[in-house]
């Protein structure tokens, strides 16, 4: 059984036929035999034969027109298709040159001898499935190579048959372990026969595993190891293996999770400092109500002045809650951000002095005036000023802090920087988040919110706010706002 496709073309359907016949007597199937030219093209698109047999009397279209259409793929079956042209009158030069020029493969002389017919089948035949194994086999590199995943087929004793570059690097990456002949042993410490077992006992036919990289370059991978059957039942099977990184994937799903988190935090926080707020109003109310009465003892004046005081600072805590969440509505207005540091490092003056600190200010005097909330930008300021002094009160360094201010791009841009301790690495990521602090709650009033109030405020303004530190070297923070 010669397994080839052929489709015979012929202007009498008996010619065909007889091509036919003769051709099934030597062993040859899926033989299709048409007569009209029409029928040609859409036959070659569906049946995709390995081999056309034209006659060139056939009309409208002749053998020759045809065999160039179908050598070019028209029929959608893929290009370079063999054509064996037929024809019934002698073999001119001017017939050979026309064959030549339509790129036909040979030419038959009917009648035909079934000697000469199998040998054009033949050689033909031959020729042609070469060149489209060749086509196909390059197609199929192409795809495995241009796959951004890993893609690797093993044989059943675990030797690569096939793989793409991504696949190489995953291997890698993985810590795969070969024996000397290269067939795969394990990938990420996981036997490959552990493998076959888990694919052979799950109901999907395939594995799916999570694996981290081995050394430095910490990534994350989900490999899919599934059976690849044989060509035919005697071969046996191999495994394929595809290997994803999934690491920005995993980052993005975490970001996600982090942001909705944040969000029903905000909302339940936002609820719960309006809540407080008017029971706390009443009883601000009501202590300054008691403290004026004249009958009120001095001893309990001493404990209504401190009910005051720390209702005091709850009312500081909602305000600074409410901040945080965003429930203010911004009033903005043209503002110059050199008089807001002014205005803030002005007063501390002698709070530097006292703290030792050297106070440096690069103002660029042509600063664009930008629009924005002025209490709000003060609030964003003075915190980062604060903690830059607080910092700077645990190093017995020079104690400088400088703050800088100029245009860049289409912002106004702000750095503060501190010779302070400067901020771990492993804290950077954290700072600007909600209760944060590094510092030891029970000994300071810190609450770890003045960084995360100042990222909300800048963030209404449309701005961005960023820290960089290394430590022992002290802390810079950068804001940008932009120039509406
Ligand atoms: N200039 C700085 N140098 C070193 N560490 C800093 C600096 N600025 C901020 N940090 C670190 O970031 C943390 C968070 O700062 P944030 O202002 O949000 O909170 P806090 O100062 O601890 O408390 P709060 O500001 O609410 O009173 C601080 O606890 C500190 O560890
Ligand atoms: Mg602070």
């Amino acid at each position: 059984m010669i397994n080839i496709k052929i489709l015979i073309a012929t202007v009498k359907r008996e010619m065909g036929e007889n091509i036919a016949n003769c051709l099934k007597e030597n062993g040859f199937t899926g033989i299709t035999v048409v007569t009209g030219s029409d029928e040609v093209l859409p036959c070659a698109g569906r049946e995709n034969p390995g081999l056309a047999i034209l006659d060139v009397n056939l009309s409208p279209v002749d053998g020759f027109q045809l065999c160039k259409a179908v050598k070019d793929g028209a029929g959608g079956h893929g290009e370079g298709l063999p054509v064996v042209l037929l024809t019934d009158a002698p073999v001119t030069d001017e017939t050979s040159q026309r064959a030549a020029f339509v790129n036909a493969s040979g030419i038959l002389r009917m009648p035909f001898l079934p000697e000469a017919l199998l040998l054009q089948v033949y050689k033909c035949g031959a020729s042609g499935l070469s060149s489209r194994l060749a086509v196909s086999e390059s197609r199929c590199r192409s795809l495995v190579n241009g796959m951004i995943d890993g893609a690797l087929l093993l044989d059943s004793k675990g030797r690569v048959v096939l793989i793409n570059k991504a696949g190489e690097e995953a291997l890698h990456l993985l810590g795969a372990k070969r024996t000397n002949d290269g067939a795969i042993v394990s990938i990420n410490a996981i036997h490959l026969e552990e493998m076959r077992r888990e694919i052979s006992a799950s109901k999907q036919g395939y594995v799916s595993l999570k694996m981290n990289t081995v050394g430095n370059n910490e990534k994350q991978f989900m490999v899919t190891a599934s059976v690849a059957a044989g060509v035919d039942a005697r071969e046996p099977v191999g495994v394929v293996i595809t290997m994803r990184d999934v690491t920005r994937d995993n980052l993005l799903q975490g970001q996600n999770v982090k942001s909705e988190r944040l969000h029903a935090a905000k909302n339940l926080v936002a609820g719960a400092a309006h809540e407080l707020n008017n029971p706390l109003a009443g009883i601000q109310l009501c202590t300054e109500l008691v403290l004026g009465d004249q009958a009120v003892s001095e001893k309990t004046k001493k404990h209504l002045s401190r009910i005051q005081k720390e209702s005091e600072q709850i009312q500081a805590v909602v305000k600074s809650l409410l901040t945080l969440t965003g429930n203010y509505t911004l009033s903005k207005e043209p503002l110059n951000v050199n008089e807001i540091i002014e205005d803030i490092v002005i007063p501390k003056a002698s709070q530097f002095e006292y703290a030792n600190i050297s106070f440096v200010k690069c103002l660029d005097e042509q600063l664009p005036i930008i629009c924005a909330d002025k209490n709000q930008m003060r609030r964003v300021f003075t915190n980062i000023i604060e903690n830059a002094c607080a910092s700077m009160a645990e190093t017995n360094t020079e104690r400088r802090l400088t703050v800088r201010t100029g245009k860049q791009g289409e912002s106004v841009k702000i750095t503060i920087s501190d010779t302070g301790p400067g901020i771990p690495r492993e804290y950077l990521p954290k700072i600007f988040e909600p209760f944060f602090s590094a510092k030891d709650y029970k000994k300071s009033k810190e609450r770890g919110l003045g960084l995360s109030i100042a990222y909300s405020i800048v963030n209404q303004h449309n701005g961005s706010i960023s820290a960089d530190s290394e430590v022992g070297k002290g802390a810079t923070f950068v804001i940008e706002l932009p120039i509406d």
